[in-house]
């Protein structure tokens, strides 16, 4: 027997960066302490199964305008929003990733897709969950008539085996993280088993043409478990968030090869099992009738669709020496800009002042045009000035306090309109042709201009 040591090599969890030795900081990626160590892959599963001598698979290069793209047809997932989400429903043949932290709903939202599609036959392959705890689920779930059948298994060769010879409509895979090969000798859910288990069913989709659904857990910190790297080999990419204690989740696409990114979709997990919200403004929008201070609406758009809702701020005399700032799911780093700007620019003092801001129902957002609703929110909160109910905001607050026009305006004024807004305000610069009755767009030029407009 050979007593050579086990060779093993250093994978960073972020972004999968391959390295003979350990690193605090990754040299790929640049981030601290993720590197990790895994047993080297075998060179001929690294190669591609064990195929590096043998006679490549026979196909052939084609031309561009030969290939036949009509048997594209989509296959509807039951589900109005998720197919949305997908660019109009799962593409035959791709790997879909589901990925979200723990307890958010994912093995729900996967088991309601076949219960949904009753004629649709699913292989759905659990290493989480016992077949009792699957039927129990699907049961409350509200329906066991489906064509779905439940797979307890962990190894892959023995999960691509079996949809080989069932070749099912639709496979689903609860989790990555649970699933191992073994070609590679370190445990379930490392790094080197994500990236050979995510990589056979990559093939399998490809070669068999049947769409897959792969869930993974993303813990709080982000990485440990290792969907980073899954990004880049999966098609699709859906992040499913939320805050654990609401009921309200969101459903958002980070990567699709097959349709528009940053595309949103909201449920709300009932008794029963997750529901769309097909129109997520009216949740997102305060109930109260009468204004309070620290809230603005802002009309934002994520990917095609325009979305309206609200945003709180809390603007407070700093207790400690150093004001804090806070943000949740806004960017803090712009939130101290915006401060900044309402400083240096509109001559309030906020220095001394803790400001706390939040997006309401757990929204994580990343369009300019949120910018105008945060000062006001700020303002508001700050003066205790309530902004009457039916005015909304979209607009970029540049570094000179200028307001700068956003993209797709006439959208979420009609929005905005559709939703009962009576004003809007918007960049001066902003070219909105088409008006719907009922609402007001008001242009303003700069942050003085606007808060005059508003506030006095
Ligand atoms: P689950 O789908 O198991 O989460 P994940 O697979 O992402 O880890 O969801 C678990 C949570 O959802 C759990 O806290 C209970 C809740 N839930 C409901 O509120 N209603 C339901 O009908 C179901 C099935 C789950
Ligand atoms: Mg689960």
């Amino acid at each position: 027997m050979a007593t050579t040591k086990a060779k093993t090599v250093f994978y960073c969890t972020s972004c999968g960066n391959e390295s003979p030795k350990w690193m605090g900081r990754c040299p790929a990626c640049g981030e601290w302490n993720t590197m990790v160590e895994a047993p080297a892959e075998p060179k001929a599963a690294a190669a591609g199964g064990g195929r590096a001598g043998a006679p490549r698979s026979g196909r052939r290069p084609q031309q561009l305008r030969e290939i036949d793209y009509s048997q594209e047809a989509r296959l509807s997932l039951g589900m109005g929003e998720v197919d949305r989400i997908l660019g109009g429903g799962m593409v035959p043949g791709s790997l879909v990733l589901i990925g979200g932290e723990p307890g958010i709903g994912k093995s729900t939202l996967s088991l309601q897709i076949p219960l949904m599609c009753k004629d649709l036959r699913t292989l759905y392959v659990t290493g989480e969950e016992s077949a009792r705890q699957v039927g129990m689920r699907a049961k409350r779930l509200g329906g066991d008539d489906s064509n779905c059948l439940v797979f307890c298994e962990t190894l892959i060769g023995a999960v691509i085996e079996e949809a080989e010879a069932m070749r099912p409509d639709l496979m689903i895979v609860d989790s990555v993280q649970t699933m191992y090969t073994d070609t590679v000798e370190s445990a379930p859910g490392s790094v080197s088993q994500i990236k050979e288990v995510a990589a056979a069913l990559l093939r399998f989709a490809k070669e068999s043409g049947v769409p897959v659904i792969l869930i993974g857990h993303i813990t709080k910190d982000g990485y440990i478990a290792g969907p980073k790297i899954l990004e880049h080999i999966v098609d699709v990419v859906l992040q499913f968030e939320g805050e654990n204690r609401g009921s309200y989740r969101i459903l958002r696409s980070i990567k699709n090869r097959f349709g528009s990114t940053s595309e949103l979709a909201v449920f709300e997990m009932t008794g029963t099992g997750l529901r769309e919200v097909a129109n997520p403004s009216e949740m997102l929008i305060p109930m109260h009738e009468q204004g309070l201070s620290g809230t603005a609406i802002a009309a934002m758009l994520d990917g095609t669709r325009p979305l309206l809702f609200e945003v709180q701020a809390l603007v407070s005399s700093a207790v400690y020496g150093t004001a804090q700032r806070s943000a949740t799911g806004f960017d803090a780093r712009r939130l101290n800009m915006l401060l900044a700007v309402l400083e240096k620019r509109a001559g309030f003092h906020l220095s001394a002042k803790d400001v706390f801001l939040n997006m309401a129902g757990g929204l994580r957002v990343s369009d300019p045009a949120v910018d105008l609703a945060v000062i006001c929110a700020v303002l508001s909160s700050n003066f205790d000035f309530a902004i009457p109910p039916d005015v909304c905001f979209a607009g970029e607050v540049g570094l000179s306090g200028e307001i700068r026009p956003v993209g797709q305006i006439e959208r979420r004024v009609q929005e905005a309109a559709r939703l009962g807004f009576k004003r809007i305000f918007v960049s001066s610069f902003a070219k909105v042709e088409v008006k719907p009755e009922g609402i007001r767009v008001v242009k303003v030029a700069d942050v003085p201009a606007l808060v005059k407009a508003l506030f006095k």
